[in-house]
Order: C-alpha cells, then sequence, then structure tokens
C-alpha cells in the first residue's frame, strides 16, 4: 500500500482560511509529484463557532483530533471574544491534551529577504528554537486573592518538572545532534541568575542529558543577554532550547528577525503522537477577506507537517519553493506590499514546485 495520511484542517480565524487554503493548494500538488495520498478533514473549531454555540472544543472533537496524522492549524483569535477564551479553551488545551510538549521554531532568513538586522545573511540567521510547549507558566495554576482590593495578590504558578524538561532538553539535544551543520551547538536559554529553583533544575538536567551527546557542544545564555545576541549575532546559535514562556518571546524576536510574520512557522510536537503545524502569526482581524496576508508561513508550517510525517523529499520541494518565490518574485513579506495576492503567492509556489526535479520520499 502506498504512503497515506488524515490530516485535520483547523482553519480558524481571521485570515487563517485564506492562508490555509494557499497551503492546502500546495500539499495538492506536492503529493501528487511526491506519490502519497492525502485525506484532509475540515475543522470548524474558532471565534465564529464560540459565539454561536458557546463551544470551544468539545470533548467529542478532542477525541477525532487524536486518531488523524496531524493537524493543521491556522490561526485562533477574534475580536470579538475575550482574551483568553479561545487560546486557553481551543490552542493551549490542544498543546496539553495532546501532549504536544515541544514547540518548534526555525528562525531562518530566506534568501531575498528583507531583514531589519543590518549586513546579516542567510548563513548568519539560521537556528531552531525548541520551546517547552506544556509546562511553565502556561499551565494556569494561580488565583487572585482580595480581588479587587488594594490588598489584592495575584499568584501564576510556574511549573517545571523534571519529566517534562528532560523530555524537552532531550528532544533538544537529539535534533541538534542530526543536524547537518558543523557547529552542532545547544544553547539553554534560562535565568539561572534568579530563578534559582526552577533553573536550576534545568541547568542540572542540561548538564546530565548532555553527557550522553558527546558530540553536541553545550552553550549557556540568560535569556535577557540572548535576546541581545540574537539582534548583534545571531550566527552564534544553531539550536536554542528554553521554557514555555521565555521561548513566547524570543521567537518573537527570530521572526522579526527572519522577515516577519508573513514568513514564521512553527510545530507544537508530540513526537509519539498527534502534532500540530500553524503559522505564528496570530489571526490578523484588520487584514482577513482582503487577499493581502502573506500565505508562506502556512506554507512553511505544511513543510514542516510533512518533513514531521517524514515525507522529506516533498518538505526540501515545498522549501526549496518558497526560496525561489522569496528570491525572485516577492517585493515584500509584508501583508500588501508583496506585490501579489495571498492566493497568487500560493500559485507562485506551485509553479515553482512544478519547476523542480522531484525528489525522493
Ligand atoms: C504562540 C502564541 C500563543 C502562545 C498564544 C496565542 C496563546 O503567542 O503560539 O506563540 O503564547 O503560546
Ligand atoms: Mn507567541
Amino acid at each position: 500500500m502506498g504512503r497515506s495520511y488524515r490530516i485535520a484542517v483547523v482553519p480558524g480565524d481571521g485570515t487563517g482560511p485564506e492562508v490555509i487554503r494557499e497551503g492546502l493548494k500546495v500539499l495538492a500538488a506536492v503529493s501528487q509529484r511526491a506519490g502519497f495520498e492525502v485525506e484532509t478533514i475540515p475543522y470548524d473549531l474558532g471565534g465564529d463557532r464560540y459565539l454561536k454555540t458557546g463551544e470551544t472544543l468539545p470533548d467529542r472533537v478532542l477525541e477525532e483530533l487524536k486518531t488523524v496524522s496531524a493537524i493543521y492549524l491556522g490561526a485562533i483569535g477574534h475580536p470579538e471574544v475575550k482574551p483568553g477564551i479561545l487560546e486557553r479553551g481551543i490552542l493551549l488545551r490542544l498543546r496539553f491534551e495532546l501532549d504536544q510538549y515541544i514547540n518548534l521554531r526555525p528562525v531562518k532568513l530566506y534568501p531575498g529577504v528583507w531583514t531589519p538586522l543590518k549586513d546579516k545573511t542567510p548563513e548568519q540567521i539560521d537556528f531552531v528554537v525548541v520551546r517547552e510547549n506544556t509546562e511553565g507558566l502556561y499551565v494556569g495554576i494561580g488565583g487572585n486573592f482580595k480581588k479587587g482590593t488594594p490588598e489584592e495578590i495575584a499568584f501564576q504558578v510556574d511549573v517545571n518538572s523534571r519529566k517534562g524538561v528532560e523530555r524537552c532538553v532531550r528532544y533538544a539535544y537529539e535534533l541538534t545532534k542530526d543536524r547537518d551543520s558543523g557547529k552542532k551547538k545547544l544553547t539553554l536559554c534560562a535565568k539561572t541568575n534568579v530563578l534559582t529553583h526552577a533553573h536550576d533544575l534545568w541547568m542540572r538536567v542540561f548538564e546530565e542529558v548532555g553527557k550522553g551527546y558527546p558530540d553536541v557542544s553545550q552553550d549557556y545564555s540568560h535569556v535577557d543577554a540572548l535576546v541581545m545576541w540574537m539582534v548583534k549575532s545571531p550566527e552564534v546559535f544553531e539550536v536554542i532550547v528554553t521554557n514555555n514562556m521565555f521561548g513566547d518571546i524570543i521567537t518573537d524576536l527570530g521572526a522579526m528577525i527572519q522577515g516577519g510574520l508573513g514568513i514564521a512557522a512553527g510545530g507544537n510536537i508530540n513526537p509519539a503522537g498527534v502534532s500540530m503545524f500553524e503559522p505564528i502569526g496570530g489571526s490578523s482581524p484588520k487584514y482577513a477577506g482582503k487577499n493581502v496576508i502573506n500565505p508562506l508561513a502556512a506554507i512553511g508550517a505544511l513543510g514542516m507537517m510533512l518533513d514531521h510525517l517524514r515525507e522529506r523529499g516533498a518538505a526540501g520541494m515545498i522549501e526549496e519553493a518558497v526560496k525561489q518565490v522569496t528570491s525572485t518574485k516577492l517585493k515584500s513579506l509584508a501583508a500588501g506590499k508583496m506585490g501579489y495576492s495571498t492566493s497568487e503567492v500560493g500559485d507562485l509556489v506551485v509553479e515553482a514546485l512544478g519547476a523542480l526535479s522531484p525528489v525522493a520520499g
């Protein structure tokens, strides 16, 4: 039997549906070229459904999502829904329930793309952030005492389990070990000088697990220093491993130095379960329905999904096609400034794919 996959598609809110539509065009083209079958199963999770029915992620949908090969997500976030409801009820719930304990964020400058970092080239901006994705400040443990009074106290608990830290750090070592580059360098990003309990755990785990990876060189940076280096000398990084909150922040900086949210893709990974891939830019309501948003981040997320499904040939073809489009076609990666519409950019990628010689799967 040939290779075949069942992909749950959650276009979601705002510009999500527009960018996912382009991603699905590319998926149809690349699956044909690479010789695998895909069945796509649409889900209408998101703000509109919540406003109509009050449901975020019904249990029966969650159960179905546990059975697919992967999830392809557009964006979650709606201007008429109070912040937190959809994020916690859909996005974070999926990450937690499906135990997608890694948030993988490549920071890669594609050829022809403008970066705000003066004189930096694609060779110098090419690293990956491994963000812990199921613990830390994101677990939602906490509360308010004497709410609304001048004596109010608010707690938000930062959870760091040995198991959670270890599996994340181990994933990062494995990824670093398998990189093609000569560097094989893994940087732990934490704040051991202040968070002397939680980040002492991270440091001990980092050193202990590292003993099993003699070929990977270990590096450490406090988060505040690390963001300076990301701007001044991004070439010093190859793989960065960090906690959920720091990872959230530094990957938005990463998106900016790689040319913006128009190209930034990410994966929520459970290596033994169902993973979910998304453009990290959010729902951009002000651009929704205008056919001006950049779909390359969603197309990049599709590439990551296929790589994860071990369709390496197809993933490589997408990467190559995107490079061709950024280097020879787009004027800018910003919404409305690309020189093409959203659907035209999707077409350009499909066209570039068609001109590539197929790579073995
Ligand atoms: C991201 C997003 C989410 C996060 C939000 C929408 C909850 O910013 O994927 O980085 O903070 O993880
Ligand atoms: Mn974020």
